[in-house]
Formats: structure tokens, sequence, C-alpha cells
């Protein structure tokens, strides 16, 4: 058997379960390419799974076995490939959002040194930028895009009888909460190209980095409350989301949308039809064909991955507890030898 490293963990907990260790290099099965990993970028379903989803309803979480090795976003080189699959060559650069959310009780297996994923989730990793930037955006940039450009699925979702439906960005006005992380960097640079006005809420330290990334306005949400601050607004993308979303609904123009990237906690009660507001949400789905589609706009420097700390895998602990710490500024991401 071959042995690779990896984050693995044998039980629920904090940072502390997570252990660099020797696992098995996975099998390549039909359909599938073998990646060997450069980096890896975290997001939050990574610490949900690491404690056991306790956010979630007792009946949606999901039947974990152990050993779990977690995480999703990776960039790398493709090691291997299926004798089915022409898509990709031995050596070529890839990046992808392996298995999500198909691949949870798992764990999709990207904190390691090799990684396998269905062909359809895997798309070339954008020549202009590296290994780093590109393993920083598949799920934060896919969920902005599915949320705002394109969702490019009918999976059917448990939050919500009705597909989603992205509502038109050019000269309209957009608001994004939470607009310095993960999700929120890229749905105000995805705004901004589609020519929409931005209204970015964050933290005021990150006021120069949101005007820098194209934000029209920043409103410092720690000293008052965005919501009573603006008016007339066609979009909210909360990407904070959770029990409070409901409060930017008297931000919106009749006819608006709130999408709140977070729904969780939400209660409709009946406000939004009140004022002829729509409120949608969706869940990220793994897609090789949007990773392509957005390869020229990595290339380009049109949506720029912005980088707030690096780790080695080794340090896949400090890097998660880092990540509980909040106000990450873009994403984290960690470097694999
Ligand atoms: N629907 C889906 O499929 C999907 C996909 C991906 C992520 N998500 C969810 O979306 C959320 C965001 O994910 P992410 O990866 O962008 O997380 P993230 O990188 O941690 O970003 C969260 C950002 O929110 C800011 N923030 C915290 N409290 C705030 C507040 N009260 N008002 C405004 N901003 C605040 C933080 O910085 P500052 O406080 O310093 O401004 C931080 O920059 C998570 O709950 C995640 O689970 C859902």
């Amino acid at each position: 058997m071959k042995l690779m490293k990896a984050v693995r963990q044998s039980q629920f907990g904090g940072p502390q379960v997570l252990r660099y260790e020797d696992a098995p290099v996975p099998r390549l099965q039909p359909g599938e390419v073998l990646i060997r990993v450069k980096a890896v970028g975290l997001n939050p379903p990574d610490w949900y799974l690491r404690e056991g989803y306790k956010t979630l309803p007792p009946e949606w979480r999901p039947a974990v076995q152990f050993p779990l090795i977690l995480g999703t976003d990776v960039s790398g080189v493709a090691a291997a490939v299926a004798d089915d699959v022409d898509a990709f060559a031995v050596g070529e650069a890839v990046y992808a959002m392996v298995r999500f959310p198909s691949g949870l009780a798992g764990g999709s297996q990207a904190y390691a040194q090799f990684v396998t994923a269905p062909v359809s989730e895997v798309a070339r990793k954008p020549a202009g930028i590296d290994h780093l930037h590109a393993a920083g955006a598949p799920m934060s940039l896919l969920t902005a895009w599915q949320f705002l450009i394109e969702q490019g699925h009918m999976v059917p979702n448990p939050l919500q009888d009705r597909a989603h439906v992205p509502v038109p960005l050019e000269g309209r006005t957009v608001l994004v909460n939470g607009a310095a992380g993960g999700v929120g960097h890229f749905a105000v640079q995805l705004a901004k190209w589609k020519g929409a006005r931005v209204i970015a809420v964050a933290s005021g330290r990150h006021e120069a980095f949101l005007k820098d990334i194209g934000a029209d306005v920043v409103i410092d949400y720690k000293r008052c409350r965005p919501e009573t601050q603006v008016r007339d607004v066609d979009l909210v993308l909360d990407a904070v989301g959770g029990p409070t979303t409901g409060r930017f609904l008297q931000t919106l123009k009749p006819g608006g949308a709130l999408f709140p990237v977070f729904p969780l906690g939400y209660e409709d009660d009946g406000e939004a039809a009140h004022l002829s507001v729509t409120v949608s949400t969706t869940q990220v789905q793994s897609s090789g064909r949007q990773l392509a589609e957005m390869a020229p706009l990595l290339d380009a420097g049109t949506v720029r991955v912005a980088i707030d700390g690096v780790f080695d895998l080794s340090e896949a602990a400090q890097a998660h507890a880092r990540a509980a710490e909040g106000h990450v500024q873009g994403k984290l991401v960690m470097t694999v030898a």
C-alpha cells in the first residue's frame, strides 16, 4: 500500500483532533483524476464537519466514518487519470472543489498529499496565478458565482423548495454583507465585473482592501447598523446570514432580493412578501465546468484571490484555530510539500 501524509481525525472536536499522519494514497476509480495536491483552501464546512455538524438539525447530520480527512478545495497537478478520462493529461495543473456536498460523510479528503476527484469537478488551473491562490478560489468563488451569476445545477435544495435564480446586476445596487471574507470578497468582485454599484459591509480594518477590489461604499458594521444606513438596494448578498439576515429586508426596493448565503435560522414571518422582496438561497455544488469559466477571470486579475494566511498542511490545527478567531480577509490556505 502506498502511503502519503494527510490530516486525519478519529473523533469530532476542536482543532486539536486534527492529526498530520500517514494515510493510504487514495485509489483512482473510473471517471476520476488523482491530484498531487500543492495547496489546499480552507472553508467553513471544514470546521463544521470537524466538530460534527453541530449547527445542523440531528436528522441532517451526515453519518461520518472515521478516520476522516477534511477539505474540498485543492490546486495541484494531475498525477494519474483513469483510463476512461481524456479531458486531462498527467502533469497538467488543475484545481477543484472535491465532492461537495456529495462527499460530506467521508470527508472530501483534500487535506492530503493526494486526492481523487471526479473529472466533472476538475478544471485546468488558471495559468496566471500560483497554486496557493488557485486553492483559495474554488468553494468561495463557486458560491458567489452560483448565487450571483449562474446556479448551474438543479440539485434539490433541502432549505428551499424552488430553484435559486440569480438576478440582473448591471446598473443595479448590490450590498454585500461579510464582504471581506471568502465568499464576500468574490461577490464584491463579481458584482463589479457585471457592472453593479457595490456597497460592502465589513469591520473597518477591511476598508482599504474592499475599495481596492472595487467596493464603491464601505460600511463598518462595528460603528453602525448597516441596515439603517442604506435604502433602495436591488440585491443584498448576505455572506454572514443566520437568524438576523431579515434585518436587510428594509434596505431593499420592492422587487429586490435578499440572498442569505447561510440561511439557517432565518424565519420567514411574511415581511419579505409584504415588501415584495424575494428571499432565495442555494447550496454550492462542485462544478469543473464553472471553475473553467472562472479561470480566465482569475488569469486576467479581474477577480483576485486575497490570502489572509498561509500554513503548512502539518499546521492544519493552527490554521483552524486562526479561522476560529474570525475576521478573515479573503482566504486561509495550506501549502502541501
Ligand atoms: N450556501 C452555501 O453553499 C455556502 C457556501 C459557502 C459558504 N457558506 C456560508 O457562508 C458564510 C461565509 O463563508 P465564508 O467562507 O465567506 O466565511 P469567512 O471567510 O469566514 O468570512 C466571513 C466574513 O464575515 C465577516 N463578518 C463577521 N461578522 C460580521 C458581521 N456581523 N457583519 C458583517 N461581516 C461580518 C468577517 O470579517 P469582519 O468581521 O472582520 O468583517 C469575515 O470576513 C459561512 O457561514 C459559510 O458557512 C455557505
